[in-house]
């Protein structure tokens, strides 16, 4: 501290004048850095850097998920629904004329080939985000055998489609593949 004190003490002037010099520069700089700082969310909404799309996916393993039971994971920070339909829940999607919904979609266009009995949603619900029962042991699922939402009483079905109460949309299904029979990655 004492010797920083002591250097500024003996600089000649001219020494002085470089030195607000390079303070006004430095100034200029971060200016200019504030910039591009503005730049940068668009930039990294185009092209996300490796460390982000790191972070950005999930890997669930499905195996110990019976049918009729459900897990809940988190993806990006948000709650994830993984549930193992039964054959009598992926009938009762089956069965729901498509074209009497508030956001048309079958089982069959919310799920992988093949692996219809695997429903995975975001935990999230569609009208004001409240986290929907009906994933973990015990907890109710509402009318439609699904999802309940206690917040305002939205109630999903057996493929998370909205069925009633206030949400406009059905459960959102993220991005996923299933990289094995019982491996599934998120995102
Ligand atoms: S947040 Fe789910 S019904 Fe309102």
């Amino acid at each position: 501290m004492s010797d920083h004190a002591g250097t500024e003490a003996v600089l000649p002037e001219g020494e002085g004048v470089r030195r607000r010099d390079f303070i006004n520069i430095a100034a200029v700089s971060a200016a200019g850095v504030g910039g591009v700082i503005t730049l940068l969310p668009l930039v990294s909404q185009m092209a996300p850097s490796a460390d982000v799309l790191a972070e950005s996916s999930t890997e669930i393993d499905v195996s110990a998920i019976a049918p009729g039971q459900a897990i809940k994971g988190m993806f990006r920070k948000q709650p994830v629904f993984i549930r193992n339909l039964t054959p009598a829940e992926v009938e009762a999607a089956n069965k729901v004329d498509v074209a009497s919904l508030r956001d048309p979609e079958t089982l069959k266009q919310r799920t992988k080939e093949g692996k219809e009995n695997w429903l995975i949603t975001m935990g999230v619900c569609t009208h004001l985000g409240c986290v929907p029962l009906g994933a973990g042991e015990g907890e109710v699922k509402g009318e439609f055998g699904g999802y309940f939402c206690p917040c305002h009483g939205s109630s999903y079905d057996t493929a998370a489609r909205i069925r009633k109460g206030p949400a406009p949309k059905n459960l959102q299904v993220p991005e996923y593949a299933f990289t094995s029979d019982t491996i599934v990655k998120i995102g």
